[in-house]
């Protein structure tokens, strides 16, 4: 990382407080391999490599969870060539990064329905889980055949049963019981969330949790997102006024 971006953070975050848990939409990895002439896969890829980039960042930077979308509900409507070969970089990457992301203190989770994936992946997926639990210098949260709307109806559909049961009462519905029906229960929420690429817009990510996020769309494709950039970003947040809905006393 660059010296004057370093100092410039451990000034900002001095003053007011870094964020605790960044979530990431990861985008613009179709762009970047085709801007270079190559198949969409060649960008997801390059992408996969710069989650190893910013995950390691993250310690140095206070960032203590890491949230990323990896596959939403809606990218099955992709070709069946994408689907397959993301379906399988995200093996890899299992197999791959397991040993150093556990080395390294990660603790991983999934979040999404696991349902509709591969049973071969959701081993992979539960095993990492299981093997990187006690770990708690970074939390990283890889958000998988992952949608808001899709986890708030999985939350609603479960409460409903509690409720059918005996177990629970609709007296007992309010927003801190339904959060815990969702994917996310264990996690803290998101303080920033960063989309890159230049679009806009949250694509049904962390839809409950990101309520009182701040958020920052940046230009750069994740393929070219780097730790400095990174830096960057959570040192702009740092900067933030953050009132939650209050008045500054
Ligand atoms: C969006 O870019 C990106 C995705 C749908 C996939 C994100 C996946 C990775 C970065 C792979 C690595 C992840 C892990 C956990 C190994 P896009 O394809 O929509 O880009 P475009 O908007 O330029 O077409």
């Amino acid at each position: 990382m660059a010296r004057d971006v370093q100092d410039e953070l451990v000034r900002a975050e001095a003053e007011t407080g870094g964020p605790r848990h960044v979530a990431i939409i990861m985008d613009g990895n179709g762009r970047w391999a085709q801007n270079r002439g190559r198949p969409r896969l060649f960008g997801h890829h390059a992408g996969a490599r710069r989650v190893r980039e910013v995950l390691s960042a993250c310690p140095g930077l206070g960032v203590k969870y890491l949230t990323i979308f990896a596959f939403s509900t809606e990218n099955w409507k992709r070709t069946q060539t994408e689907v397959a070969g993301l379906m399988s970089l995200f093996r890899r990457y299992i197999t791959r990064e397991a040993k150093a992301l556990f080395d390294e203190g990660v603790c991983v989770r999934f979040i999404g329905d696991r349902v509709r994936l591969d049973p071969k992946l959701v081993i992979m997926m539960d095993d990492l889980e299981l093997r990187t639990a006690d770990n708690d210098r970074v939390h990283l949260t890889i958000a998988l055949n992952y949608g808001g709307r899709d986890e708030l109806t999985r939350a609603a559909k479960r409460l409903a049963y509690e409720i059918e049961c005996g177990r629970l009462t609709h007296k007992d519905v309010d927003a801190e019981t339904l959060a815990r029906f969702l994917d996310t229960h264990v996690l803290p929420d998101p303080d920033l969330v960063i989309r890159t690429s230049g679009e806009a817009r949250i694509s049904n990510f962390l839809l409950w949790q990101s309520a009182y996020a701040e958020y920052e769309f940046i230009d750069t494709l994740w393929p070219d997102f780097t730790a400095e950039i990174f830096a960057g970003v959570v040192g702009a947040y740092a900067r933030r006024d953050r009132r939650f809905g209050a008045v500054r006393a």
